[in-house]
């Protein structure tokens, strides 16, 4: 939530920094701003609205070879152009972007005011530049007043600092990711690699605590006791043009249809001779494991449920639990408890504070996440990286695809390890015909009647998905994705669960769609209920499955194994969410009031 760059160099740094943040808006789109340092002062402009907004109210365009942008997901304080970032002191001469939550903001401004120093904004973000401003009065140097000011701060944060008269930009991190970016000719900081990867896909990943300084030629790092530190320089296998729209109306339409390469790059080298191999993950690391817990939340959620049916059938004791619900939902933890934690972004605040309390607990712990580098992925015992490359979206697709795939991988790999398992009867036919999965989500993309079928249904009253096994959590990814891009009422069940409540809502004007992915006995029957209350029934099944015939509609897709029929059935779904919300005009890769990466709790 928020992203924030930074970028020092010897030339204009106006247009990188504004392109960056074009990169980053999938963090929030409340409010943009930009300031720069140019040898007349530190200049700043923002607005409420996209950074496109801000590039129209950009008359006079800014110079700088140094500068700081932001672009906002509201927290504290309405999305109005006092409370877009940068801020500033009261002087004006030190400019502040901020990604997190001071927790202790109030006191901290209660105590500056007393002091004589003017606010203009609500944000908490505000009192960082006054705290460095009051600093600078009695340290060292500027380097001495940021670290004394991030030493006042209590909560999360990721910050890009400037300073009237300076040639450098300082930057600290504690909780909120910040990636530095290294090229020939100039320096870049931000909250993810998409905001500079145009440029350079050298980066360092910082860490907490961590305080760093840039100037035009070098860069320095120290770390929370002020000790100087060389983190390693990774590169980044994301091609630039990953991050980019390309032909594409939306992010996410281009997202829906790289899921076959996304997908061949998740199951590449992973599959061997019938059996499943993560490097990270040799033979016998699970052996130890009686328990495993699955965390997530949202999109991930749903495939964690994906994976945790798997692995129950395998006769694994497993539990899926919302991450924002850890607390007081999840069963008991010892050290023979694995917890997976599922996020494609490895930054969702719930997700990373239930692992900290699994891990407090005595369990293990396994990021599968889509960032490397990302909090989830450090923090975890280990990682494992589900390779769909930079989604942009905020409506998460390519990504479940990849997790759900990279789940049932792993879960075949746990079985194979834990000594009570029995890996299922057919997994190596799963593992075979999961080959073949690129190719049939190339096929339903190519012959998918979404389109129509939105056109069709799209001005209804309300949108029911159910399924059951497998197809519950694709029933219910497939609500989540209806809603957030559509703004529509729509809600998921498991099938049999209709005919306790939700069957009352049922009419003429509630389409309902029915996923069946081979393997599920009741869907038919539940649908069928549906039906004779006058719902119109949309089959997402293979053209075999009784449903079909059954149906009013038909959604086809490929036979394949049941264990992926339920993504087959999912890219219809995608497809239908995306054509209806066009249809209906609304902003599919920025919905209203979301950000992709949910940094606050
Ligand atoms: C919905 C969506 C969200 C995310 C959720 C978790 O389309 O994208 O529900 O799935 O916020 O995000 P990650 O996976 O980054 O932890």
């Amino acid at each position: 939530m928020c992203g924030i760059i930074a970028r020092i160099g010897h030339d204009d740094a106006t247009e990188t920094l504004l392109s960056g943040l074009e990169n980053l808006e999938y963090r929030g789109y409340d409010s943009a701003g930009i300031a720069v340092q140019n040898g007349s002062g530190v200049k700043v402009r923002k607005c409420s609205g996209e950074v496109d907004d801000l590039k129209s109210s950009l008359e006079h365009q800014l110079h700088g070879n140094i500068g700081i942008g932001h672009t906002r997901w509201s927290t504290h304080g309405p999305p109005t152009d006092e409370n877009a970032h940068p801020h500033t002191d009261t002087a004006g001469d030190v400019a502040v972007v901020h990604n997190g939550v001071i927790d202790n903001y109030d006191e901290l401004r209660a105590e500056l005011c007393e002091r004589g120093h003017e606010f203009d904004s609500d944000t908490d973000t505000e009192v960082i530049p006054h705290l460095i401003d009051e600093y600078r009065a009695t340290a060292d140097d500027t380097e001495h007043a940021v670290r004394q000011a991030v030493e006042t701060l209590e909560g999360s944060y990721a910050i890009a600092a400037i300073v009237d008269g300076e040639e450098r930009v300082y930057a600290a991190r504690n909780g909120s990711p910040l990636v530095l970016g290294l090229d020939d000719e100039e320096w870049f900081l931000a909250s993810d690699v998409p905001a500079f990867l145009d440029y350079t896909d050298e980066v360092i990943y910082l860490e907490d605590g961590d305080l760093v300084v840039l100037e035009p030629d070098s860069y320095r790092i120290t770390d929370a006791d002020g000790t100087p530190v060389d983190r390693p320089v990774d590169t980044v296998d994301w091609d630039p043009e990953d991050a980019g729209k390309g032909e594409y109306d939306h992010y996410m339409l281009k997202e829906i249809h790289t899921q076959p390469t996304a997908l061949s790059n998740t199951i590449e080298g992973r599959v061997e001779d019938g059996a499943v191999a993560f490097d990270a993950l040799p033979s016998g690391t699970f052996t130890d494991v009686e328990t495993v817990q699955f965390v997530a939340c949202g999109t991930s959620y749903h495939a964690a449920m994906y994976g945790a049916q798997l692995l129950r059938s395998a006769g694994v004791r497993t539990e899926v639990v919302r991450a924002s619900e850890y607390e007081t939902m999840a069963g008991p933890v010892d050290d023979d408890t694995l917890v997976v934690a599922v996020t494609q972004s490895g930054e969702t605040a719930d997700t990373l504070q239930a692992v900290r309390t699994a891990t407090e607990r005595g369990a293990r712990s396994l990021a599968v996440t889509n960032v490397v580098g990302s909090t989830a992925a450090r923090e975890a015992d280990d990682a494992i990286y589900i390779r769909a490359g930079p989604e942009v979206g905020v409506a998460a697709t390519k990504t479940f695809s990849s997790q759900a795939v990279t789940l049932a991988l792993l879960t075949q790999r746990i079985a194979a390890d834990v000594p009570t398992a029995t890996p299922l009867a057919d997994s190596e036919t799963m593992l075979e015909s999961l080959a073949d999965l690129p190719e049939h989500v190339e096929t339903v993309i190519e012959t998918t009647d979404a389109e129509a079928l939105a056109r069709e249904f799209h001005n209804s009253d309300s949108y029911f998905f159910i399924g059951n096994g497998l197809g519950h959590s694709v029933a219910l990814e497939g609500a989540l994705k209806f809603k957030e891009i559509t703004y529509e009422h729509a809600e998921g069940f498991a099938a049999g669960e209709l005919k306790h409540g939700p069957l009352a809502l049922v009419t003429p004007e509630t389409p309902v769609f029915a996923v069946a992915t081979g393997d599920d006995g009741k869907t038919k029957t539940n649908a069928i209920e549906a039906q004779a209350r006058g719902a119109p029934i949309v089959a997402v099944c293979p053209d075999d499955h009784p449903l079909a015939d059954a149906a009013d509609t038909h959604l086809s897709i490929p036979e394949t194994h049941p264990v992926w029929a339920g993504l087959l059935a999912n890219v219809q779904l995608q497809l239908v969410s995306y054509h209806a919300a066009d249809l209906l005009d609304r902003p599919i890769d920025k919905p209203r009031n979301l950000a992709k990466s949910v940094t606050v709790e």
